[in-house]
């Protein structure tokens, strides 16, 4: 089995629902809290600058409208994307991925980077993400985990950078789930929670792949999780779950 080197727990977003999220502050944020590797979502803008936004559309987590894919990175630099949640973080900016590498390689923080196309965009923003990331982390000792539930944007990250570790996320789990983790030469499938039954580990386990779980936020779905020997889960509740423990 690949050698792990990631910790046990990942915040999701960079500190769940406490900071705005996939901002620099909630990473910050997650680090005050122990957490030591941050789950976050990365997408194109329209001149192809990888940048941390959930949505397709800036609406929820910006005060710009519309979808960010279609601006170009300039645009995109200059929101807001911390108002919406608080007061506290007003101000708050997209971060490009060259800024929350600089960083994550200056802290010791290690990343979950899930690839989250804009739709119809899937193999260029697999690709265009893996070659940025090849680039960046070139002198790291650990390399982010790049995960997605896009197979294409699998497969092109899988093509421009071999190296690179890839995590199949699944919603539920169709009957070729295992097939489509192999074809992607995936090392982890990073299911949603009550995915995960004794089964579906020893298919898992039996095909080498490493097992992680998202989003867990209830202290009974992690202790069943962590019993089963999952290898990470992944959390909103930085308040709830020590990460040292
Ligand atoms: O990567 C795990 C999780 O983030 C997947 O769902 O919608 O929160 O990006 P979502
Ligand atoms: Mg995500």
């Amino acid at each position: 089995m690949t050698a792990w080197p990631y910790p046990r727990w990942i915040a999701h977003r960079g500190a769940g629902n406490f900071a705005p999220e996939n901002t620099l502050g909630a990473f910050r944020l997650g680090a005050a809290h122990g957490y030591t590797m941050f789950e976050c979502d990365v997408k194109l803008s329209a001149d192809g600058v990888p940048l941390l936004l959930h949505d397709s559309t800036l609406e929820r987590t910006t005060d710009g409208r519309g979808t960010a894919g279609q601006r170009p990175w300039a645009e995109l630099a200059a929101l807001d994307a911390g108002s919406w949640h608080s007061n506290a973080f007003a101000g708050e900016r997209l971060p490009s991925l060259e800024a929350v590498a600089d960083c994550c390689l200056a802290q010791g923080w290690l990343l979950n980077i899930e690839i989250k196309p804009t739709p119809g965009t899937g193999a260029l923003t697999g690709r265009v993400v893996a070659d940025a990331v090849a680039r960046l982390w070139r002198n790291a000792r650990v390399m982010p985990l790049l995960s997605s539930f896009d197979v294409a944007a699998l497969l092109a990250a899988r093509a421009a950078q071999p190296q690179l570790p890839r995590g199949l996320l699944l919603s539920r789990l169709p009957e070729d789930w295992l097939a489509t983790a192999e074809k992607a030469t995936c090392v982890a499938v990073i299911c949603q929670h009550a995915l995960w039954t004794d089964a579906v580990l020893a298919q898992a386990k039996a095909a080498r792949l490493r097992t992680l779980s998202y989003t867990v936020n209830d202290a009974a779905t992690a202790k069943r999780l962590l019993a089963m020997g999952l290898d990470a889960l992944i959390t909103d509740r930085i308040d709830l779950f020590d990460p040292n423990a």
